[in-house]
This record gives C-alpha cells, sequence and structure tokens, in this order.
C-alpha cells in the first residue's frame, strides 16, 4: 500500500495508512534495539537539505545506514548546483539517477511537490517552508499512541507559533483525522491560519478552540506540544519583534498548574520557550520523540522501499 509513495503532505494519507507506518515502527523497535539489520542492502538514499536541520536529516540518514542501507548527501544551496543557477527539477532528475528515495528540505512552500511531480523515485517532504512536515507528525503521533495507549479523545493543546509552525500544520490534520480534541494555544499574531482551522473541522475535529493562554486549560490537557517562534519564516523583522517572547512553559508553571499525566512534546530546536528546568519532570518527553523520529523514519524508509507491512 506504501511502497514507492511519495510523503509529501499528511492530507495524501488516510487514517489506516498512517495506522500502517505506526504499526511497522512498532515492530521496528527491537530492530532498533539490536543495532539495526540490512533489509535495505543495496538501496541508496539521498538527503538533499536547502534549508537548516540538525534531527530530521541525521535521522533519516541514521535509519538508512541501521537497515543496512546508503545515503548520499547535499547540504546547503551554496554546495549545490543551485548556487549556479539550476532550478530543482533539474536537480531532481539528476539525484533520482543516483537514488532509491529523496528526502528533501526546502525554504519553499510547495517544492517537495514539485520535486514529486519530476522523481520517479519516492520523494518525502522533510520540510517545505511553513507548509507541512509530514514524518515529524508520523513521529509525534508515534510518541503519543506509545505513552498514551490511543490517540483518539485526547486532549492536545498546540502551543505557540501556530501561524509558521509547519509541524503544528501537519499534526494539527493528523489529530483531526484521529478524533483527538484540539487546543490552538497562541498569541493573537500567531494563530493557526483560518484554512487550516476549516480543514481540521472538515477532517472531523469537533470543535477546535483557541486560546490565548495556556493557565486555563493546562490542567485538562493530555498533551501540550510546544513549538518555538518561527524567526525565520517573519516576513517582516518589527512582526518578529513584537511577538519574540511572548509565551513560556516554566517548571512552576507545569506543577502547579499540570495534570502529573501530561506529557510535554516539542519537536525542538528549543530557544527559549521551554525552560531547561522543566527537562527534568516526568511530563518532559521531547528527547523521547527524537528517539522514537529514528524508529519511525526506519520503518517509513523500509515499506516505502518495499518492506512488508
Ligand atoms: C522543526 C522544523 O524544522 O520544522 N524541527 C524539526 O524538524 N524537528 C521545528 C522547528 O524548526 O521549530
Amino acid at each position: 500500500m506504501l511502497e514507492n509513495r511519495h510523503v509529501i503532505s499528511v492530507r495524501d494519507f488516510t487514517r489506516e495508512e498512517i495506522e500502517v507506518i505506526l504499526d511497522h515502527a512498532e515492530r521496528m523497535e527491537e530492530v532498533y534495539e539490536r543495532g539495526g539489520d540490512d533489509r535495505l542492502s543495496g538501496k541508496v538514499l539521498a538527503t538533499l537539505f536547502f534549508s537548516p536541520s540538525t534531527r530530521t536529516r541525521l535521522s533519516f540518514e541514521t535509519a538508512m545506514l541501521r537497515l543496512g542501507g546508503d545515503v548520499i548527501s547535499l547540504v546547503g544551496k551554496e554546495a549545490a548546483s543551485t548556487a549556479k543557477g539550476e532550478n530543482l527539477a533539474d536537480t531532481v532528475r539528476t539525484v533520482e539517477k543516483y537514488c532509491d528515495a529523496i528526502v528533501l528540505r526546502h525554504p519553499k512552500e510547495g517544492a517537495a511537490r514539485l520535486a514529486a511531480d519530476y522523481a520517479s523515485v519516492p520523494v518525502i517532504n522533510a520540510g517545505d517552508g511553513a507548509n507541512q512536515h509530514p514524518t515529524q507528525t508520523f513521529l509525534d503521533l508515534y510518541t503519543i499512541r506509545k505513552e498514551k495507549g490511543r490517540i483518539e479523545g485526547l486532549k492536545v493543546g498546540l502551543m505557540g507559533d501556530l501561524k509558521y509552525g509547519r509541524t503544528v500544520h501537519s499534526l494539527a490534520y493528523a489529530l483531526a483525522l484521529f478524533g483527538a480534541e484540539i487546543h490552538l494555544i497562541s498569541p493573537e499574531e500567531l494563530r493557526m491560519p483560518r484554512y487550516i482551522v476549516r480543514e481540521l473541522e472538515e477532517a472531523g475535529a469537533a470543535d477546535v478552540e483557541e486560546h490565548r493562554d495556556v493557565r486555563p486549560i493546562l490542567g485538562e490537557l493530555d498533551v501540550l506540544y510546544v513549538i518555538r517562534i518561527q524567526k525565520e519564516m517573519f516576513p517582516d523583522p518589527e512582526e518578529y519583534e513584537r511577538v519574540k517572547g511572548s509565551y513560556r512553559i516554566t517548571r512552576e508553571l507545569i506543577e502547579e498548574h499540570a495534570r502529573e499525566d501530561l506529557i510535554i512534546m516539542h519537536p525542538l530546536p528549543r530557544v527559549d520557550e521551554v525552560d531547561p528546568d522543566v527537562d527534568e519532570l516526568p511530563q518532559a518527553r521531547y528527547f523521547d520523540q527524537v528517539r522514537n523520529g529514528v524508529v519511525v523514519r526506519m520503518a517509513l524508509l523500509d515499506l516505502l522501499l518495499g518492506g512488508e507491512e
């Protein structure tokens, strides 16, 4: 069902297909724990990263290596022929001759979709501007399901820069698909775009509630998912100056208002929106997400490259 599929947006996947990925990731745990196997031996993954990344690129690369495959990598616009004026379509029609799948991160929305139009191998969107980041969503859903045993019916707060945060754009849609109760928590200026809220409702989210402050709702939440302000996405530096530092999760806030069984998630990188001393609290899960990202990407690569579901 997933062999040779492009992974551009969560909207291209049904709930059942996402569950196939999560179930396969569960089976991958054991492979990960024993350091990997060689099921992708002879396969090559190309990672093309035209905007910054630590976790996404390295976790894809380690996932491929752990399954016995190989990796070729192009990092930064300056290093590629893009700097000489080559367009993305030509780059993709070149790179596909070298590999069995392409992971692409690009500053422009829609870049991954365009790449997929030109590629005969699967293209995986690792983030296109402020638009989508589907594989982050798969690992986020995996983490929630692993920690809570389900997704349906959970109260999930998405907090921070909901305007420019591609991780929450992808995740909110998937949460709606899985029947979670969605709470959007952000300063007025960083609200979730209206078209996405409408899409959430169409995808089945009952009442999407919006909040300016986390405090009144914190005690009800099962999951609090925080993201940084996406400074590099702001078209106007003054707009950024107005909102910077406008929300922050502190240890006191969690200890006073949150449930013991809350889980706090974050795709990372963190800037100043989650205090470092929150890391010591039993609710913090962001470094578990990093680990789960490897397992989920192992599962995804295996499925796209022909592994059994
Ligand atoms: C996120 C991204 O790149 O969108 N990081 C990630 O992939 N883990 C989140 C962010 O940059 O804030």
